[in-house]
């Protein structure tokens, strides 16, 4: 299979393809625009394969992406492109709406046109695999309440709201023009190549510098953590192996609280690194005014990709995080390399209007 992945060079789309190069024999195009959570330093190896290809491109660019269709004749599309990070959609939604509505209205149509001209074999084979979010359903009330596939969607940020809409126009485009679709929402993830916005390796960086962790309210947001090379496995087997028309939720079974994540991370930095100036390093956590909007809590039924596909994850969080913080240990030149001037300038707009809270 020759498979068009967007978003290629972010912290998941990046998993994806490496799983792709490395653990089968299809070929992956990596089609991205390079915004400021693109890295191709991710990639780590998988762009030297024969198999792999690259294209700079704006998901909103439809003459483009026609050409990349045309000249990739593509199996499949696995689409991962989208502005990501909550915090920057209510400073910013704009990009939100730009990238994950139009672009993947832009990418529909693109893909749409692509695939009619198809031969019937082709056409018949040809699948269309969006990945969203499990934040299009809102947050859960009851502490044993689960997301199931069937959950309405009660979006609650300019991101998950973007998000949803996304995941509506997908639905759209396979009722009304019988796209082959397939929908995966997943949790929070975390793993190796993450940017240092989000929480987990803004956690490690910091508390590596000495400088403050900064947890936003009590600490106490639950959320279900599934380590990014599981995820990449279980939309591998969807985009080959799932029903068309079919959303599947995918989990880790790892719920924990946000505080509780942080504590994981220092005690791992305390035990991997016993010389550090600033252990004990959860003393260096501190309390800041909330997000607004801020869900409390979201977990996953992932029973259907298990029971329909025989997918669950291999990692447990504490396997999982071990290996993350001793990857960001290994490649400090990974890291040296994603904090350039505009990631500062993004740390200190978002965390410089935030009040230190008891
Ligand atoms: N990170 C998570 O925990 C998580 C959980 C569930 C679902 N998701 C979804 O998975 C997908 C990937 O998330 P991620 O964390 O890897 O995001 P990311 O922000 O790390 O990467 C997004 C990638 O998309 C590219 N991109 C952005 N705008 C583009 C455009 N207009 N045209 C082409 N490329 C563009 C960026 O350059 C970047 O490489 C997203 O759709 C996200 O909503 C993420």
């Amino acid at each position: 299979m020759k498979i068009l992945v967007t978003g290629g060079a972010g912290f998941i789309g990046s998993a994806v393809i490496r799983h792709i190069i490395g653990n089968t024999d299809d070929s992956a195009i990596n089609l991205d625009k390079l915004t400021y959570a693109g890295n191709l330093e991710s990639l780590q190896g998988a762009e030297r394969s024969p198999r792999y290809a690259f294209e700079r491109v704006d998901i909103c660019d439809r003459v483009a992406l026609d050409r990349v269709f045309h000249e990739h004749q593509p199996d499949a599309v696995m689409h991962l492109a989208a502005e990501s990070h909550v915090d920057r959609s209510i400073t910013g939604p704009s990009d939100f709406i730009e990238t994950n509505i139009i672009g993947t209205y832009t990418l529909l149509e693109s893909a749409r046109a692509y695939w009619s001209a198809l031969d019937e074999e082709k056409r018949g084979a040809f699948r269309f695999h969006h990945i969203s979010t499990d934040e299009v359903y809102g947050d859960l009330e009851g502490p044993e309440d689960l997301f199931t596939e069937t959950t309405p969607y009660a979006p609650s940020s300019p991101y998950s709201a973007s998000k949803a809409s996304s995941d509506h126009l997908v639905r759209a485009w396979a009722r009304t023009y019988g796209l082959p679709t397939l929908v995966t929402n997943c949790s929070n993830n975390y793993g190796p190549c993450h940017f240092p916005e989000k929480l987990i390796p803004l956690i490690i960086l910091n508390a590596l510098e000495g400088n403050p962790l900064p947890i936003y309210g009590k600490g106490d947001q639950v959320r279900d953590w599934l380590y990014v090379e599981d995820h990449a496995r279980a939309l591998y087997k969807v985009v080959t192996e799932g029903a068309v028309g079919q959303t599947y939720n995918i989990g880790g079974h790892n719920e924990k609280q946000n505080i509780e994540v942080v504590r994981s991370v220092c005690a791992l930095l305390d035990e991997l690194l016993p010389e550090s100036p600033s252990a004990p390093h959860f003393n260096l956590i501190t309390h800041v005014s909330d997000r607004p909007g801020h869900d409390l809590r979201y977990a996953i039924d992932a029973s259907k990709i298990q029971r329909e596909l025989g997918w669950r994850p291999e990692e447990t969080f504490d396997s999982g995080i071990r290996k993350t913080v001793e990857w960001y240990l290994g490649n400090p030149e990974w890291v040296a390399h994603v904090k350039s001037g505009s990631y500062q300038q993004w740390l200190n707009t978002n965390y410089s209007t935030r009040k230190e809270s008891a």
